[in-house]
């Protein structure tokens, strides 16, 4: 007999990577949408089978095993203060949050397992590692990080552009960062080392955000289960 299906609720359903995450769960009979939250009023209250409530229902949410959030920086509290409210594990992907808001987040681990990063594609987890071991192995060199993304992107330095600053920082580079927004770029990162005479460029380029919500939905299935803690995505891929 196969086992009931995960219970999800998408937050920031109605945007681009909330569209992909709701595909690609319909696609996994493993995984049941039982919410699909939007900011503003739902234009319909059903699409495919999925209910849909606005940000201001939210507290009105049907029961849910895990909340995957990829919403906005004012989307994001609520959310977490849901999921610690029902006990539910978290995963959250949306960038630009303040310190108040990392510390909720520290404080929430607490509670509940979750796991918030600035990228859920395994590329990324890899470069982070090679951006920790070059900025160790180079001391003195120049470290430049450059993010590009599509124009609608709010936040800047990216919070991928972040993550790979704060392994740099973390090996004793001191990293500048630089931010393009042009076209419709899902996402490329480039990490410069720059000695005299000589040049290393690491590059990230995502194509397709299906790899980010491929990587959230995997987490969410593998966050169930698990103690109250901060997991990492390379914690939980396999
Ligand atoms: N970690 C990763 O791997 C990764 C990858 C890509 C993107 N991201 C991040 O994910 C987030 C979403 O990106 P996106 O490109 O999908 O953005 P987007 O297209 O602008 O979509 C934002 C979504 O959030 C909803 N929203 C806005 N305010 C809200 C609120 N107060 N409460 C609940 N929902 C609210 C919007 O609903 P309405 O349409 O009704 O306003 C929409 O559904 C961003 O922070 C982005 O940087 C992370």
């Amino acid at each position: 007999m196969n086992a009931s299906p995960l219970k999800i609720l998408i937050h920031g359903a109605s945007g681009r990577m909330g569209k992909a995450l709701l595909r690609l769960a319909a696609e996994d009979s493993a995984l049941e949408v039982v919410a699909a939250v939007v900011g503003r009023s739902p234009a319909q209250r059903v699409i495919d089978g999925v209910p849909y409530f606005a940000a201001s229902e939210l507290a009105g949410v049907p029961a849910f095993d895990v909340a995957i959030d990829f919403s906005l920086p004012n989307g994001f509290s609520p959310i977490l203060a849901l999921s610690v409210q029902r006990g539910a594990p978290l995963v959250s992907g949306t960038t630009g949050l303040d310190d108040a808001q990392r510390i909720a987040l520290t404080d929430a681990a607490q509670a509940i397992p979750l796991v918030w990063a600035s990228n859920f594609s395994l590329g990324v987890a890899v470069l982070t590692d090679l951006v920790e071991r070059a900025a160790g192995t180079l001391p003195g060199w120049d470290c430049d990080i450059v993010e590009s993304h599509h124009v609608h992107k709010q936040d800047a330095p990216s919070g991928t552009a972040l993550t790979l600053g704060e392994a740099a920082t973390s090996s004793g580079a001191q990293p500048r960062f630089a931010s393009l927004r042009a076209g419709d770029i899902v996402g490329e990162h480039l990490v410069q080392f720059t000695g005299l005479g000589e040049r290393i460029e690491l590059v990230h380029r995502a194509s397709n955000r299906d790899i980010f919500a491929r990587g959230a939905l995997h987490a969410a299935k593998r966050l169930l289960g698990k103690p109250p803690a901060s997991y990492r995505v390379r914690d939980l891929i396999g």
